[in-house]
């Protein structure tokens, strides 16, 4: 790392073929095979057990597609947390080396960090944190958690002996057992600079956003002056769209949401239907994830797709951009829109979404922090120029003015398409809205 807390070349290229290998650390599939086999008396690759694994998959999804209100995701006895280990754990994982990697690249990463994650099971933010930490040549990490289940925290315990390093540059504390939403704040915590729940608030199914943002502000209390606090769910219309509610919950208590959303009107969004999520590249299958397709329902058993939806918000007032529509811009606020169906009209929006089209016509979900209701470029593909191929490559979250974009209004959806085509210009807002090399802070 040099003086201006730039990775090293060196860093930049572990994590570069790291992230190629697109699979979790072999030392890691080998622990859940060898967890497995210890838990249940017999290889993991007994029919029988692989059997009672792939039930445990398919009553955990089972779950998790109900309505929130219905769903009872227990990780007590039995092969729960088995199931979770084979077919969570590898796409957890590596979406949790994304974030952080996502974190690295914002400036956000201090070259000693205490994290706190809540809700943790068997361990896979702690786990991945270390990993990424462990290609980092001079930063530490300690990391604490808290989680309720037990059978969880036994896995955890298991994977931190066989997978962790006594001299590595993270320390991973066993986790506090107790509800995150009765415990008071952990107690004897130093300052947390990185506080995490990853796809565990959606799972506090009758908790109301302003429950949700009392439990995310209690914990709120013991983060440091700049820390940070990443949420991350799974990239579900529900789930999704709670996030949003809550972030904006959590903006109207006090936090600053840092990123992905740009408030570029300085107003407050309408959540309600905001349905915007991040894909990465997928992971190899493992073996235990081979073993368990060599059936017929093959696809039942394989989860490589990583799909989320994040939000990190701060106490301080950074934002990860500082972009605002300047004042007398002849564009049009979303919020308007309604007014302008059929006409052509200039925007400035944040691409929120990847394609959600497919090759003949994409589609990207727009947000400018006023809209009403969702709004979508719509881009045949034969309609892409040099001038407005930028809405396809741009990365999410870019902030991007579209110039002569035709409105229609989509009953059947209630929602709008702005129509780009060869008449459309699309410009990069210049201010702040690139992502700069990944650094680490002292
Ligand atoms: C879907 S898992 C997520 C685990 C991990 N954070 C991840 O991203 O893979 C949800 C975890 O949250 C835990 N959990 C749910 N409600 C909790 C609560 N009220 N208190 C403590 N832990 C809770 C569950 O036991 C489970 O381990």
């Amino acid at each position: 790392m040099n003086v201006n807390g730039n990775l090293s070349p060196n860093e930049q290229q572990r994590m570069a073929s790291f992230f190629a290998e697109r699979r979790i650390p072999a030392i890691f599939e080998r622990a859940i095979e060898g967890y497995i086999t210890k838990k249940v008396g017999k290889s993991w690759d007994n029919p029988v057990i692989l059997e009672r694994l792939r039930h445990a998959i398919v009553a955990q999804k089972d779950g998790y597609w109900k309505p929130s209100q219905q769903r009872r995701l227990k990780y007590t006895k039995g092969y729960s947390v088995l199931g979770y280990l084979g077919y969570h754990f590898p796409v957890y994982f590596m979406q949790t080396e994304h974030l952080v990697a996502m974190l690295a690249r914002d400036g956000l990463l201090k070259k000693t960090m205490t994290v706190l994650d809540a809700g943790t099971g068997p361990g896979v933010v702690p786990f991945a944190i270390a990993d990424f930490y462990s290609r980092l040549d001079d930063a530490r990490t300690t990391i604490y958690s808290v989680e309720r289940s037990e059978e969880h925290i036994e896995a955890f315990k298991y994977l931190r002996d066989h997978c962790t390093k006594k001299d590595a540059n993270t320390s991973i504390k066993l986790p506090f057992m107790a509800d995150i939403t009765t415990v008071d704040p952990v107690k004897n915590l130093e300052k947390i600079d990185l506080l995490i729940f990853s796809n565990v608030l959606n799972e506090l199914n009758t908790a109301s956003p302003e429950q949700r943002a009392d439990l995310v502000m209690k914990f709120a209390k013991q983060l440091s002056p700049d820390g940070l606090i990443l949420i991350v769910e799974p990239a579900g219309e529900t789930t999704s769209t709670q996030l949003r509610i809550l972030s904006l919950t959590l903006k109207k208590r006090g936090l600053t949401i840092h990123s992905p959303c740009s408030f570029i009107w300085s107003t407050n969004c309408t959540p309600d239907r905001c349905w915007s999520f991040v894909t990465a590249p997928s992971i190899i299958p493992t073996r235990l994830m081979e073993t368990l397709a060599a059936c017929k329902e093959p696809f039942r058993y394989v989860n490589t797709d990583i799909k989320y939806s994040y939000v990190v918000l701060r106490k301080d007032w950074e934002t990860w951009k500082q972009y605002r529509v300047p004042a007398g811009s002849r564009v049009l606020r979303l919020s308007q829109i309604h007014r302008h169906a059929n006409k052509r009209v200039n925007i400035i929006a944040a691409k929120m979404s990847e394609d959600l089209g497919d090759a003949k016509t994409h589609m990207f979900l727009l947000c400018d922090g006023s809209a009403k209701k969702p709004v979508y470029a719509v881009v045949p593909s034969y309609h892409i120029t040099m001038e407005n191929k930028k809405i396809v490559s741009a990365p999410y979250g870019s902030i991007l003015e579209l110039q002569n974009v035709l409105v229609r209004y989509n009953g059947a959806h209630d929602a709008y398409n702005l129509l780009v085509n060869r008449n459309t210009g699309i410009i990069p807002t210049t201010t702040h809205n690139t992502r700069h090399e990944p650094t680490l802070k002292n």
